[in-house]
Parts: C-alpha cells; sequence; structure tokens
C-alpha cells in the first residue's frame, strides 16, 4: 500500500510476482540449469553497434547539461520518423513545437498528467481513464496527479482493447485524460482506426486529453498498426488533444538508453515541457546524438522485427494447440489463457524454473474479493525476448507443463 492519495494506486507487477514466488524453489531448472524469465518486456537482443559507437564517440558531452527540448538534429530525425511511419506530410509535426525527448516514454506518461490536471472538473475530482489491464504507471500517475481512475476492462470478448462507449456519463464529464495502448500492452491487441476515431470523438465531446501510449508501434507481424498521429491528423488536419508517446527501447532494442519522445498538440506539448523543465532529468547530449541516428535509420528495425517473427512462429509451433493460445497483432508479449494466472505462475516456476508474469497482477478487480471481476486473472503474459534456443527450450517447457501438471 501507498500512503495518501496513491492508497488506490496498485503496485508494480514485479514485486506482486517476487511476493507470490517467495519461499518457492523450483525443484530443477533444466534449461541449461539456469532459471528463465520471460516475465520482464526487456529486450535482450545486444543494442546496435552504430547506437553504442554514436554514445560513445560524444562522450564528453556527458560533462554538459542538455537542454530540456533537446537538440535540433533529435527533434528534426523524431518529427520526420513520426511523420513517415504515421504517413503524415513532412509539415504536420514542427520539430521545435511538437517534440520533446524523454528517458524513455514511461517518466512522459507518468509528467503528462500533473503537466495538465485541473484541481476540479464539472465540480468533481477528474478522472483518468485506465486500461484495465494496464501498464502500471497509468494508474500510479492518475493518483498522484489528484484524479480518480476509472478502469476500463479489455477482455477477449472487446477484441482485448478497452471498450470506451460503456464509460458512464457522469464519469466522462469528469475526465480529463484517457490512456489507450496500441499494440496493447500485455494482451498485444492493436487499435483500428475506427477505435482511434471513435475515442478522437468522445474526447472531442467531453474534452479530454488522449495519452496515446505507442512504444510497441514498431513491432508488428503483418501491417503496421493505424496510430493515433494517423487517425487525428487524416480526420482533423491537425493533433489537437493528443500526446502520443515513443520510444527506442523495444523498436532498437535499447531499453537501457533511456530515450524516447512524445508528440501531439503543440499546446499540450508546451505545457508539458514547461513542467518538465522544472522537474525532469534532461536527455544526456550522447543519448540524443544516437537516439537521432537510431530513429533515421530503418534496417535495423526491419532486422528486429524479422526476430520477433521468428520467436513468434516458434511459439506457434510450441504452444499453438493450447486451446488459450493466440497470436497477437503486435508488440512481443503472448497472452496466454490458463485458467488461474498466480496459481500456474507459482505452479511452473517450482516445476521448471520459467518465470511469467501473472495478468492479474497487471489488472485490478473490479469488484474486491472477485477474480472473475479482473480481467488479467485467467492469463499469463509471457515475453518472446530471448534467442531462439532459449525461447524454444522455455516454450517448451511450458507446453509440456500444460499438458502435464497444469491439467491435473
Ligand atoms: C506499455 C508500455 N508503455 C511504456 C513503457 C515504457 O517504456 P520506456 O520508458 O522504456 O520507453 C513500457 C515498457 O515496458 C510499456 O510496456
Amino acid at each position: 500500500m501507498f500512503p495518501g492519495r496513491m492508497a488506490l494506486a496498485p503496485p508494480s507487477a514485479f514485486e506482486r510476482l517476487a511476493r507470490l514466488l517467495e519461499g518457492v524453489n523450483p525443484t530443477s531448472f533444466p534449461i541449461d540449469n539456469a532459471p528463465v524469465a520471460l516475465t520482464v518486456g526487456e529486450p535482450q537482443d545486444d543494442p546496435p553497434q552504430f547506437i553504442t559507437r554514436i554514445v560513445n564517440d560524444n562522450a564528453r558531452a556527458f560533462g554538459r547539461y542538455p537542454p530540456v527540448v533537446g537538440t535540433p538534429e533529435f527533434r528534426n530525425s523524431a518529427a520526420a520518423w513520426a511523420c513517415r511511419r504515421f504517413n503524415l506530410p513532412p509539415a504536420a509535426i514542427k520539430p521545435d513545437r511538437q517534440i520533446l525527448p524523454l528517458n524513455g516514454s514511461r517518466e512522459g506518461l507518468f509528467l503528462a498528467l500533473p503537466a495538465i490536471m485541473p484541481e476540479t472538473k464539472h465540480g468533481g475530482r477528474p478522472v483518468v481513464l485506465v486500461p484495465n489491464p494496464f501498464y502500471v504507471t497509468y494508474p500510479s500517475a492518475s493518483f498522484a496527479s489528484g484524479a480518480e481512475a476509472f478502469y476500463v476492462d479489455a477482455r477477449a470478448e472487446t477484441g482485448f482493447l478497452p471498450d470506451f462507449t460503456d464509460v458512464p456519463e457522469h464519469i466522462l464529464q469528469r475526465t480529463v485524460a484517457a490512456f489507450f495502448c496500441s499494440p496493447s500492452n500485455p494482451e498485444g491487441a492493436c487499435a483500428s482506426r475506427e477505435n482511434w476515431l471513435q475515442l478522437f470523438a468522445m474526447a472531442d465531446r467531453y474534452d479530454f486529453t488522449i495519452l496515446a501510449d505507442e512504444c510497441y508501434c514498431e513491432i508488428w507481424h503483418a501491417s503496421p498498426p493505424v496510430g493515433a498521429l494517423d487517425a487525428r491528423y487524416h480526420s482533423t488536419g491537425g493533433l489537437e488533444r493528443l500526446l502520443s508517446f515513443h520510444s527506442l527501447s523495444k523498436r532498437s532494442s535499447v531499453p537501457g538508453l533511456r530515450s524516447g519522445f512524445v508528440t501531439g498538440s503543440p499546446s499540450l506539448i508546451t505545457a508539458l515541457t514547461r513542467f518538465r523543465n522544472t522537474c525532469a532529468p534532461q536527455v544526456p547530449i550522447p543519448v540524443l546524438k544516437a537516439s537521432a541516428a537510431a530513429w533515421d535509420d530503418e534496417v535495423h528495425v526491419e532486422e528486429n522485427r524479422d526476430r520477433y517473427r521468428e520467436r513468434f512462429a516458434i511459439a506457434r509451433r510450441i504452444l499453438g494447440n493450447h486451446r488459450g493460445f493466440r497470436l497477437p497483432d503486435g508488440g512481443f508479449y503472448i497472452w496466454l489463457d490458463v485458467g488461474d494466472g498466480p496459481a500456474f505462475a507459482k505452479a511452473l516456476w517450482r516445476e521448471t524454473g520459467v518465470r511469467v508474469l501473472p495478468g492479474a497482477f497487471m489488472s485490478v478487480e473490479r469488484v474486491p474479493g472477485d477474480t472473475t471481476s479482473n480481467p488479467g486473472f485467467p492469463y499469463v503474459r509471457l515475453a518472446l525476448v530471448h534467442d531462439p534456443a532459449t525461447m524454444t527450450a522455455a516454450l517448451e517447457r511450458i507446453a509440456d507443463f500444460l499438458q502435464g501438471v497444469w491439467q491435473q
């Protein structure tokens, strides 16, 4: 439990997993005699060499404080990538007014809310719409900024995306912002153009901001997911009420570089820049330099996508017959229906030395004490972030476990 206004904010799923597995010792480690973690969404591939080389070559610039708005070079590269990726004309995003570098998208997703949160809306406490399951920063930011989180379930019946049309009118009246993640973590569902337009129509009607978390938008299998920038720009000619968050962590397999950016409405970017300028660390200049080169390059991204395609092919071959298996549209997770995620994760760890993340730890119960009201409860999340040999061995252990111990 956190204190005060954070009391209702869920803790990190990894903290909960550590508690669940405390004192549970695997009987063996069948994969190279070591445990395997499919828990963290951390690409295990080596960072592209050109990225590390640029950081090294510019290391002297660690001796200077960087500007909060980054460098023109970074802003130009980020804007050009966003326009290319989301089919916008080159002038649609002004690098100087609509790009703000971030130390990874996480801090921007958090800081955006205090930067825009009013004390009240329509005489009541402001509300933030949060998908359920969620990335834990969403409720954390909501409560920290003095708002209330209103959870919107994403279930198989809603295509694994939150159905915002179900949100009651009195909640929408007080809504200040809505998080929407596509491809979604943990489910890997991608929003269609219609999904985005429907949400923007609600945002226009009820005057709220969309916080589009698109850090997985470069990891896709068949075709690139439609982005918030694309949907908004091509329907209105602008990016009002939108902040769209991007990251190199997954796109370029550099989660430790801590490099992302946010783009969208000029007035929202100004508000966030002013606020960050009072409290957030600036992005280091060597990181900005390497990041500009990374946003300019597509070759390493295509290679990265191919690696994930190979891992998903392995997963389909090994787990495809399990009734709870589903191939996601994007991202690098399998959202596997096992009936009871926490019990499964604990038994799997004990029997096979493979760690997976229970979906229940990434979502909340709508009715306290009723696990069926937690849309993540039946699932576990598997991160396909290892090399093919490790992935094969780990997934085979899971398949054996599903057919053997788990069914008894
Ligand atoms: C859904 C989602 N959003 C945001 C992030 C933050 O990524 P980063 O801060 O590395 O850009 C993550 C990281 O795993 C994520 O899964």
